[in-house]
């Protein structure tokens, strides 16, 4: 037995993947229904539109974690159910509060522990057309603030918030790349706006200071009577050097990780980015004025780690592009010596290899002295799974293995290497809509039939997880 005795354990979801339901009960539209709009951006065209239809089946779902076994649920909140226009002096939207106030109240009936994520990424509209979104340094920490404050009040039983799920994201794949909405991005073939040398580094920033906001309130307000914990979810990759002997690709690892993860963990505990982001970027990097390092520095409860795969990290020479958000590196799935990191899966960017997690876990803990970690995603997508008859996906061994061999390496952290890790979120509880990759690739350890009403049916991942965490988590 390796996982301590109140170690929760469950699934992720986020709300415009699963939800559906777009327009009912007065919901605004958020920057990903536009972005899905636009053609081409979706590779097959589809939406969050319909998705799983979990708004309309919250007891369905409900039922199918109690089945399952898990005690805690991860989900996240759309902003504009909540504010349909998103800004602070817009009207606020009884209805949609009243969706989540109950769901909430039937998974604690259920006794299921909930994790609210407050934003993932999907931005009301309205601000991002009102004033530019995540952008406008001086509106949108003030408005999430405001959104932030009305989602405290109305759930005081929820005990976990997470503020911003995967912020580099928001900011590299929004902003610099343009593969997630907005659609922002320096290649005008793509986008007529954008400037992707500045503007992810312009977002990342006003997000930290968003984030440290509603932190603040959370701790000032309603901490002191709520008695919950707030914390951030950041994504990151394990890396291992390409060429072990060549001290530049060894030291490219630590600078590919701090380029993903440092960039707002280094700020949230030391109230800095990171030296070699500073070296890099120079003044395309915002600084800290020092009433925002306060705002930003100690505003974790609990570190949120989102973590799927690991990379070969090779170095490069010379002066980067200025455009480049990896620290002047490539990311490889082969060693110099023709290793392989992991079999591929349906995700281009997704490889399992499960020593990376605990890699990852120690580095983390290291670096940020110990703190308290809830894994909140993690999990796999399997080559062609969507091409299968439906027997053959429901036996989704791969996904067994992958959760195995994660969820061993990351009790061996604990146990072994003094990780402080609390709480673990499979990505994800059903297949649900992958972003710019639509429906075809599939993350769920339950099978979602979109031809059939969005019928569920339990993988056999599903159903393995409570025997392994059964297995591994101390009884006393
Ligand atoms: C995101 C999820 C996504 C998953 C798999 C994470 O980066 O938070 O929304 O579905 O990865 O790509």
């Amino acid at each position: 037995m390796s996982l301590p005795k109140d170690f929760l354990w469950g699934f992720a979801t986020a709300a415009y993947q699963i939800e559906g339901a777009v327009d009912a009960d007065g919901r605004g539209p958020s920057i990903w229904d536009t972005f899905c709009a636009i053609p081409g951006k979706i590779a097959d065209g589809s939406s969050g539109a319909v998705a799983c239809n979990s708004y309309n089946r919250t007891k369905e779902d409900i039922d199918l974690l109690k089945s399952l076994g898990a005690t805690a649920y991860r989900f996240s909140i759309s902003w504009s159910r909540i504010i349909p226009l998103g800004g602070r002096n817009d009207p606020i939207n009884q209805k949609g509060i009243d969706h989540y106030v109950k769901f909430v109240d039937d998974l604690l009936e259920a006794g299921i522990t909930p994790f609210i994520t407050l934003f993932h990424w999907d931005l009301p509209d309205a601000l991002d057309k009102r004033y530019g979104g995540f952008l406008n340094k001086e509106e949108f920490p003030l408005d999430f603030e405001n959104y932030a404050r009305v989602m405290f009040k109305a759930i005081p039983k929820c005990k976990h918030w997470i503020t911003f799920n995967e912020p580099w994201c928001s900011s590299i794949l929004g902003y610099n790349s343009g593969y997630f909405a907005p659609g922002h991005t320096s290649d005008r073939t793509k986008s007529a706006v954008g400037d992707s040398a500045r503007e992810p580094w312009i977002v990342g920033h006003n997000i930290l200071l968003a984030h440290g906001r509603a932190v603040k309130a959370y701790r000032e307000d309603f901490k002191p009577t709520q008695g919950g914990e707030i914390g951030i979810t950041l994504n990151g990759d394990a890396t291992y050097p390409w060429d072990p002997e060549d001290p530049a690709d060894v030291e490219a690892c630590d600078r590919k990780i701090e380029f993903a993860i440092s960039w707002f963990a280094d700020p949230i505990y030391f109230g800095e980015y990171p030296a070699s982001m500073r070296k890099q970027l120079g003044d395309r990097l915002p600084t800290f004025t020092p009433e925002e390092a306060a705002l930003v520095k100690g505003s974790n409860d609990f570190y949120g780690m989102n973590h799927y795969t690991a990379n070969y990290i090779k170095h490069k020479k010379g002066t980067p592009p200025e455009d480049d958000f990896l620290g002047n590196l490539e990311t490889l799935f082969y060693s110099k010596n023709g290793e392989c990191i992991g079999e591929e899966t349906e995700s281009f960017w997704l490889r399992p290899h499960a020593q990376g997690f605990r890699d990852l876990l120690n580095w983390l803990s290291k670096r940020y002295g110990y703190p308290k970690i809830y894994v909140t995603e993690n999990g796999t997508s399997i080559k062609g799974e969507s091409n299968l008859p439906l027997e053959k996906i429901l036996d989704d061994d791969f996904r067994v293995r992958y959760f195995d061999d994660y969820v061993h390496a990351m009790a061996k952290a604990s146990a072994e290497d003094g990780v402080n890790v609390k709480g673990y979120m499979a990505w994800s509880l059903m297949d649900n809509f992958e972003w710019a990759e639509g429906y075809q690739t599939r993350f769920g350890v339950t099978y979602v039939d979109y031809n059939d009403n969005q019928k569920r049916y339990p993988k056999k991942s599903a159903k393995s997880l409570k025997a392994l965490f059964d297995s591994l988590i101390k009884k006393e």
